[in-house]
């Protein structure tokens, strides 16, 4: 079993909030309906966005109240990307974008070789503009971490303002594999679990999440 290497560590944030966590447990539990889970993913969701947004840059901007003028404070919620890694990516978005809804989405896919086991590029739709913009990197699950890095490094390619991950699950292996290709990236993680199982599933993990979110198991 791996620990997280202290280098990774200091790269996690655990979003340990309790309504974060009872809605990952009511998730987790097998006889959880396909329309439980994705309720409660797009609850978690939008909970898990208030935590990475949470540096994010203000503007001052002059309004009037009904009383007096003021000096309030913006976000420019379009300069955000949300970019999903399919398919199970998509079902973050919709509770990210309940919060902040201006942002912009991209996609992400990928597969891996059966042969090679490298991870292969079949669709990437990004906004334009990306040198202005700061990217969320959403996937349920990190897993051995692969397609995360590999998902980054074609996402670097745009040369994004930063780049943060988010997911619900992930293990140590992931979290180091991650860290290890892309050093400078935030990851956002409402659980740490204890292992991968031989077929690269998290441990107790909550099964297959596209499968989950989708009911195509
Ligand atoms: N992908 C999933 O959906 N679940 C896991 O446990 C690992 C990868």
């Amino acid at each position: 079993m791996q620990s997280i290497t202290p280098s990774a560590q200091t790269q996690l944030h655990l979003i340990s909030h309790p309504l974060v966590q009872h809605k990952l447990t009511l998730m987790r539990k097998k006889e959880a309906s396909t329309t439980t889970f994705r309720t409660l993913l797009n609850e978690l969701s939008s909970l898990m966005a208030y935590e990475v947004t949470r540096d994010m840059l203000l503007q001052d901007v002059a309004i009037e109240t009904p009383l007096e003028p003021m000096t309030g404070q913006v976000i420019d919620g379009k300069k955000l990307v949300f970019a999903s890694i399919l398919r199970a990516g998509n079902g973050i978005l919709d509770g990210m974008l309940t919060v902040v809804p201006g942002a912009r989405v991209g996609h992400i896919g990928l597969y891996r070789d059966p042969k090679t086991l490298q991870a292969v590029e079949y669709y990437f739709k990004m906004p334009q503009d990306m040198h202005e913009r700061d990217v969320i990197v959403v996937d349920p699950m990190l897993a051995t971490g692969n397609s995360a890095a590999a998902a980054i490094t074609r996402l670097k390619a745009c040369k994004p303002k930063s780049i943060k991950f988010v997911c619900l699950v992930s293990c140590p292996q992931g979290i180091n594999t991650l860290h290890q290709a892309h050093p400078e990236v935030a990851i956002y993680t409402a659980a740490v679990d204890r292992e991968l199982n031989e077929h690269g599933y998290i441990l107790p993990g909550l099964g297959d999440a596209g499968d989950r979110i989708f009911g195509t198991q």
